[in-house]
């Protein structure tokens, strides 16, 4: 038998709930999420379990509408916050905060946003301007609110939670940023909430964004050009996909510089739209022999 989590709305409840946790010196685990919630985000409950031991895990389900843009999928945002509870309770997540929009932003569109500096305009920022300040400003927010000692964001959001370790780097925060890895469907597709928007043939030609990936990883022993060669060979099998971007970069998602020596870690990282739906995924890499070329 699982406990339900105890859900709330409201900081007042969130903050009456997380006290005594907070006066016995316990750890605070934080996921935030849209909800629409997978086995990836469960992965991300069991890794909050694990850094807060005995302390309570939170876990956040708020659509946050300030990090979509015009013609993003804001309104059909899937809202499943009955089977979302079912995933916090086979977890056992002790709260689940959801906010309403008001409760978030009582006094409209925030006044005060979080700059995310330039890796924001480059890679996902690049079609979707204003996403990562809406990003930030939420999850600045949500530290405020759960006052977190740890947070947990999955790494198939990668830009995302380069630029949240930055945040909480650059604002002092204190919040102990971990990222978790990826997880797939059987056939490589990486788990996400919008994969639900796929028709059945395009969820078939999604598989190529992974393999793309495993393609890169494997023949960047031969450095940089050849991990990008394979990537987009493999991207070219595939009908009906539209690439937004393949792109080589550090781990910090720096360009590389064009020398790198064997054995630099990067991160391979790609974005494609299947119809109507923009899929992106990620993977880390290690090259073997010196890079020429960077990006598509
Ligand atoms: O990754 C997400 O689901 C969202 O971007 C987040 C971090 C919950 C902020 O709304």
């Amino acid at each position: 038998m699982t406990t339900p989590p105890v859900l709330v709305h409201s900081r007042e409840e969130l903050s009456h709930l997380l006290a005594p946790a907070r006066a016995a010196g316990r750890r605070v685990g934080l996921v935030p999420t849209m909800g629409a919630l997978h086995e990836g985000h469960a992965s991300l409950m069991a890794l909050a379990r694990k850094h807060v031991d005995d302390g309570p895990v939170v876990v956040s389900v708020f659509v946050n509408p300030l990090q979509f843009g015009a013609g993003e999928d804001l309104d059909r945002y899937p809202r499943t916050l009955a089977a979302d509870l079912e995933v916090c309770a086979a977890e056992g997540v002790d709260v689940v905060f959801a906010p309403s929009v008001d409760e978030v932003y009582p006094g409209g569109d925030p006044q005060v946003t979080v700059e995310p500096g330039p890796l924001a305009t480059e890679l996902e920022g690049r079609t979707r301007p204003g996403h990562f300040r809406g990003v930030l400003t939420v999850v600045a927010k949500l530290f405020g609110l759960v006052r977190p000692d740890v947070a947990v964001f999955g790494e198939k959001d990668y830009q995302q939670l380069v630029l949240i370790r930055r945040m909480v780097a650059d604002l002092c925060q204190g919040v102990e940023v971990v990222g978790a890895e990826t997880r797939r469907e059987d056939d490589g597709l990486a788990l996400s909430s919008r994969n639900r928007y796929l028709e059945a043939e395009q969820r078939h030609e999604a598989t190529v964004l992974s393999r793309a990936l495993r393609a890169a990883r494997e023949e960047a022993r031969y450095g940089a050009a050849a991990a990008l060669d394979a990537a987009r060979a493999e991207l070219r099998t595939a009908g009906e996909v539209d690439l937004d971007y393949l792109e080589l970069r550090t781990p910090d998602l720096e360009q590389l510089p064009a020398d790198v020596p064997p054995g630099t870690e990067a991160r391979i990282l790609v974005a494609a739209r299947l119809g109507a739906t923009r899929l992106i995924d990620n993977l880390p890499l290690v090259l073997s022999a010196p890079t020429t070329e960077v990006s598509q």
